[in-house]
C-alpha cells in the first residue's frame, strides 16, 4: 500500500507515493529525492545536522515521519538561495567563517534562518546561543556561527 503525499518542497509542488509509513523526512529527502544538504549526524534528534523548516518552523527531519507531512511546506538548504544570490544567512556564514568541515553547516544555517524568522533572539548573543543550542558543531566553529547569526539578524 502506498501513501500519497503532497508537499511544497523548496517552492515546488511535489506528489510522492510513499511506500513505507516509517520513512523519516530526512531519509525521504536524502535517499529518495536526492536532496542531501540536510545531514544525518545522529539520526536521533541530538545534533541538529538534519534541520529543515516545515511550515516555517525548525524541525529535526530525522525525528519526523514523512507520512505526517501531507500538505506541508518544506524548505531545505537547497531552496534557500535565489538563483546565484545567496540567502543573507548563507552569506554571513561565509563572511564570518561560520564553519570548518561544513558537515553541520546546512543544519546550522536552516536553524539560524528559523531563529531569525521567529524574531525572539534578535542580536543578543545569549539568546542566539540558546536558540542555536540544538545544533552541534564537532569542529567548534561556534564563535564564527554566533557572529554570522548576529550579523544576519541585524
Ligand atoms: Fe537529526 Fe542529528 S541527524 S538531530
Ligand atoms: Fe565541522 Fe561544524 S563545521 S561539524
Amino acid at each position: 500500500m502506498t501513501i500519497p503525499l503532497r508537499l511544497t518542497l523548496n517552492g515546488q509542488p511535489r506528489e510522492i507515493a510513499l511506500d513505507d509509513p516509517r520513512v523519516t523526512l530526512l531519509d525521504l529527502l536524502r535517499e529518495r529525492l536526492g536532496l542531501t544538504g540536510a545531514k544525518k549526524g545522529c539520526d536521533r534528534g541530538q545534533c541538529g545536522a538534519c534541520t529543515v523548516l516545515v511550515d516555517g518552523r525548525r524541525i529535526n527531519s530525522c525525528l519526523t515521519l514523512a507520512a505526517s507531512l501531507d500538505g506541508a511546506e518544506i524548505l531545505t538548504i537547497e531552496g534557500l538561495a535565489e538563483g546565484d544570490r545567496l540567502h543573507p544567512v548563507q552569506a554571513a556564514f561565509i563572511a564570518h567563517d561560520g564553519f570548518q568541515c561544513g558537515f553541520c553547516t546546512p543544519g546550522q544555517i536552516m536553524s539560524a534562518v528559523g531563529l531569525i524568522r521567529e524574531g525572539q533572539a534578535g542580536t543578543d548573543p545569549e539568546r542566539i546561543r540558546e536558540g542555536m543550542s540544538g545544533n552541534l558543531c564537532r569542529c567548534g566553529a561556534y564563535a564564527g556561527i554566533l557572529d554570522a547569526v548576529q550579523d544576519a539578524a541585524a
